[in-house]
């Protein structure tokens, strides 16, 4: 004797299917969204103002935006500008001016680079980037080398 309307065989086929797909689909989105090429970003900035050569002070450091990564303009005690990506070479914390050390200094695990960007201890394993500064008119310009 058949009842009228779906079975209890053919309903558990039909959920089991539905849980099949289910299954497949959680495990396919995310390998398809993985290999999705990521949407554009910001253009790479080239150039950019830090800042007012007004307000920089000799023995001093300002980090900045460069466009998406920090960068650090470094004033000497001789006054001279030098700029490079803030970005440590070790493991990517944000590195800092230490004027009582005239020194770049990476807090996270005690680096340590001149003033010309060169790594000098701690384990950093390489010089940080370094930008080229020029001041036109009032603007302290960072650039890409
Ligand atoms: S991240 Fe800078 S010293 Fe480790």
């Amino acid at each position: 004797m058949t009842e009228p309307g779906i079975s209890r065989r053919s309903f558990l086929d039909r959920l089991l299917g539905l849980g099949v797909l289910a299954w497949l689909g959680s495990v396919i989105y995310p390998v398809v969204e993985y290999f999705k090429t990521p949407p554009q970003g910001e253009a790479e900035v080239t150039s950019v103002v830090a800042t007012k050569i007004q307000s920089v002070k000799p023995n001093s450091g300002l980090v900045f935006r460069f466009g998406r990564e920090p960068a650090i303009l470094v004033s000497g005690p001789d006054g001279k500008l030098r700029a490079f990506s803030a970005t440590c070479t070790h493991l990517q914390c944000t590195v800092q001016y230490r004027n009582d050390l005239q020194k770049i200094y990476c807090a996270c695990h005690n680096g340590m680079y001149d003033l010309n960007g060169r790594n000098l201890a701690g384990p950093p394993p390489r010089p940080l980037t370094e930008f080229q500064v020029t001041v036109k008119g009032d603007d302290v310009v960072v650039s890409r080398t």
